[in-house]
């Protein structure tokens, strides 16, 4: 299965001639401040509404462009009888261009008010401040938001849930040059693909945990092959595991019935002598703390803990999808987190595949004990960075909250281009410090490592204990406790965050 859920988004290029043709269900028109529309708009009007039978909707359209111009009202549709654009959703524009927030809401609220009105299929029409944006690429942004605002979990509900009734979206222009038209047209496409693998993510982290094992993850990553045969699957069990000495690793799943998994995508679309980019994802299926029980409160919550590895699986996909010339390799590090009386004991002392001994002093803190072992055994590919990308800490919620997830790096150059993929698709990250003076927090009597800090910084000491396991390479760490997924009334996952991380893969610095 693909998780597509729109069936097209494409892009037509209209200009003076072809306009006359032009057919849509809806059409949705982004309206500026204080202006009386823009060249596009005069053209429908004149185009379509010129004779006298239809003075009457040329007025009204001049009407509600000027009630949303003015911020009088926020949209406005107008219905056009008799003509091939059935209908016309005037909607404001972002004051300020660059806030590529508000233009995420408006194209999210342009899909959820089709949707209202029952439309199947919807034009967009992108005018010169979405086109000709500096700020981040605004095509990408609009088409990556119409397919990831389409998306809704249906899996484990009675089968007769309707879908949403938008299928169809086409992103409209007028009057490009041929090589703006060209760009145009395949920033909508790379957009249609990222949404696509931010649902993919989403679907993965919605499924409940007994829909979504290691085993059912291996299973998903099979499929994802068969789609793209471009993508190789390698999957580690538990034996093979063992061979390769994954002493942390092993001790998060010994509780579980659950067999664990390390999944591996590779995608070689690149040159061969080119080191490719390594994202390493937690992909914890079920964290109830082990013998360190979470409290019951929220528990379901921890279905999401394979986030990362969500995210990992969906930017393998979207790389897939558009033919990337990239070379990636996506692992997915995915056990269960369960107590039994075959679970691992607070006190523990596990050998990591690295050789450094851990002594586990607490379960919970079991993230950092399968990724260990996967940033050791990542080595091999000789990566040219590696970013690994978790929940790893509730102290980056509390820091952070939903809006930034926290990044940690032993490499400056390589975090700034982080940030700057996170700005550039409003899908965004925040630096905290991996100073020297905080890495006594590991230190314990009983092994080289202990596997949790003191009660101060969090976040930061996770990553420290990570950074033990990454000395070899230029390395990143997202902990995207906050970002992975929002809470009530929405509560879900986000699909986050799979937008930074192809815009850093294919930034390809
Ligand atoms: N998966 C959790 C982190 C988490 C908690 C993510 C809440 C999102 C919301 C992680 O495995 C965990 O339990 N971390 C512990 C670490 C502690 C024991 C050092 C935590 O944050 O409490
Ligand atoms: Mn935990
Ligand atoms: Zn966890």
């Amino acid at each position: 299965m693909t998780y597509k859920v729109l069936a097209t988004v494409n892009h037509k290029s209209l200009d003076k001639k072809n306009i006359k043709q032009f057919k849509s269900g809806a059409l949705a028109v982004a309206v500026e401040k204080a202006s009386n529309g823009n060249d596009f708009v005069k053209h429908i009007k004149s185009t379509f509404f010129s004779s006298t039978k239809n003075q009457v909707i040329a007025k009204t359209i001049d009407k509600a462009v000027k009630d949303v111009s003015s911020g009088n009202i926020t949209h406005a549709w107008v219905e056009c009888p008799n003509v091939k654009i059935n209908k016309i959703l005037f909607i404001k524009q972002p004051d300020n261009k660059a806030e590529l927030r508000k233009w995420v809401e408006m194209f999210t609220r342009m899909v959820s008010l089709a949707n209202a009105h029952n439309e199947k299929e919807l034009s967009i029409h992108l005018n010169d401040s979405i086109i000709s944006n500096p700020f981040g690429n605004l095509v990408e942004v609009a088409a990556r938001t119409v397919e990831s605002s389409s998306y809704k979990f249906n899996q484990t509900k009675n089968k007769t849930v309707k879908k949403l009734p938008l299928s169809k979206v086409t992103f409209t222009s007028f009057q490009l040059s041929a090589s703006e038209s060209r760009n145009t047209s395949a920033a909508v496409k790379k957009g249609y693909a990222i949404g696509e693998g931010m649902n993919a993510t989403k679907f993965l982290g919605d499924l409940p945990a007994n829909h979504c094992t290691p085993r059912i993850i291996e299973s998903k990553a099979k499929q994802l092959k068969k789609i793209f045969p471009k993508l190789k699957i390698k999957s580690l069990n538990e034996k093979q595991l063992a061979q390769l000495k994954m002493g942390s690793y092993l001790s998060v799943a010994r509780g579980s019935i659950e067999p664990p998994r390390m999944i591996i995508i590779e995608y070689n679309g690149g040159p061969k002598n080119v080191a490719p980019a390594v994202l390493v994802g937690k992909g914890i299926t079920f964290d109830t703390g082990g013998i360190s029980l979470k409290p019951s409160g929220k528990m379901d919550e921890m279905k999401w803990d394979m986030g990362g590895a969500a995210s990992v699986f969906g930017v393998m996909q979207t790389l897939a999808r558009i033919n990337a010339k990239v070379n990636v390799i996506g692992v997915m590090a995915c056990a269960e987190n369960m107590p039994s009386s075959k679970a691992t004991k607070p006190g523990d002392v596990v050998t990591s595949m690295s050789g450094q001994t851990i002594e586990i002093l607490n379960t919970d803190a079991e993230g950092r004990l399968v990724l260990c072992d996967a940033l050791t055994y990542v080595k091999r590919y000789k990566p040219k960075y590696v970013i690994d990308i978790a929940t790893l800490t509730g102290a980056c919620v509390v820091a952070l909250g939903q809006h930034a997830s926290g990044l940690m790096s032993n490499d400056q150059k390589l975090a700034d281009n982080i940030l700057a993929a996170g700005e550039n698709t409003f899908d965004r990250a925040w630096q905290l410090p991996l100073w020297d003076e905080y890495q006594s927090c590991t230190k314990t009597n009983f092994a080289d490592l202990a596997n949790i800090g003191g009660s101060g910084a969090g976040t930061i000491t996770a990553a420290c204990f990570l950074s033990r396991f990454a000395e070899d390479f230029r390395w990143a760490h997202l902990d995207i406790a906050g970002t992975a997924w929002v809470t009530s009334p929405k509560k879900g996952s986000t699909g986050r965050p799979v937008p930074l991380l192809t815009e850093m893969v294919l930034s390809s610095k």
